[in-house]
């Protein structure tokens, strides 16, 4: 962590840095050059300065090993390892509780997929070509234009039409896809490039709203085992109509103060056009759908305050669950 903190540190003076070259135009002619080759100095500096930091954090945590040979070999490694040594991530652990609620109260569970493409991502999802909405989901791209999903709605279109069938026979659609989710963000103790979701869709021919929130406040109570007071506010999705935040009040007795209210995930009900680009008559049937952060869930539910604990590997956290 400390080392992480340091690249965190590290990366915020560059920005600041950074900032600084807006200035050159301010000074006199005469002055610029001379200022523009000290900030390209010190930029240099910081910048091996990072990479340097970066370099140490991979030395520290990987020792040259043969994982071929028998582990007398690798004399830097016990004889063996006691059976009960490891466990599950916390973070896989909690999914598992999450799914499980879901599965009591009758959804199926799909996983989401780890690279995905332009279509699933934004197009199925009713996001306009070129609409700024893209942008906002910092998605890192490959060479050959694919995509690893900044969130688990990248399934939505796959789920209703795989399961389509269910409004045939006169069933609901209920599913809930949770998965690993990445964003081209800056990493801080409240962002990671890495982190997981769970998305929940709802179709059939009479559901509204209050049934959504219904299934919330039910999934979000058996979460945290107790009642919870709970608070929507509007919001923005291209794939819902209306859309909201779901927000739930911080209990007291994980360290909440009255009126802390924190916000969940995203829901509403889907749009017409999603529904009938999967081949649903939305004249027919009505859905809705829901998507937020497992990480978060789970930092408060165990009081923890940063999420690049998950994604870090170290042992001495994981050894905690
Ligand atoms: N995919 C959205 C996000 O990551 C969250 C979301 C909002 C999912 C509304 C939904 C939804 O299914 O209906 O920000």
């Amino acid at each position: 962590m400390e080392q992480l903190d340091k690249i965190g540190r590290l990366k915020q003076k560059l920005k600041e840095l950074n900032a600084e070259y807006s200035n050159i135009g301010k000074l006199k002619a005469e002055k610029r050059a001379e200022f523009g080759r000290q900030l390209n100095l010190a930029k240099q500096k910081i910048l091996q300065e990072i990479a340097k930091a970066e370099q140490e954090l991979i030395d520290k945590d990987t020792e040259p090993l043969d994982i071929t040979a028998w582990s007398g070999v690798n004399e830097s490694l016990p004889e063996f390892y006691p059976a009960t040594s490891g466990s599950k991530h916390p973070l896989m652990a909690e999914l598992d509780r999450v799914t499980n609620i879901y599965q009591m109260m009758g959804f199926d569970v799909v996983e989401s997929r780890q690279l995905d493409d332009e279509f699933h991502m934004f197009d199925s999802l009713n996001f306009v070509k070129e609409h700024p909405a893209r942008d906002g989901y910092d998605t890192f791209r490959t060479e050959e234009g694919l995509i690893p999903p900044a969130h688990t709605s990248t399934m939505q279109h796959r789920v209703l039409r795989s399961y389509k069938h269910n409004l045939d026979e006169g069933k609901a659609i209920a599913v809930v896809v949770p998965g690993r989710v990445f964003r081209n963000e800056d990493v801080d103790a409240t962002h990671e490039h890495t982190f997981y979701q769970c998305e929940g869709v709802y179709v059939s021919k009479d559901c509204t709203m209050g049934d959504m929130l219904g299934i919330l406040r039910e999934f979000f109570e058996k979460y945290y085992e107790q009642r919870l007071n709970i608070r929507t506010q509007p919001g923005y999705f291209p794939f819902t109509e209306p859309s909201l935040e779901f927000m739930i009040e911080k209990p007291k007795s994980l360290g909440g103060k009255k009126g802390d209210f924190l916000e969940m995930l995203g829901c509403g009900m889907i749009h017409p056009n999603v529904l009938k680009m999967a081949g649903i008559d939305p004249n027919e049937y009505h859905g809705f759908a829901w998507g937020g952060g497992i990480d978060r869930l789970v930092m408060l539910r165990y009081g923890l305050n940063d999420v690049r604990y998950f994604e870090s590997g170290n042992l001495n956290f994981l050894r905690e669950f």
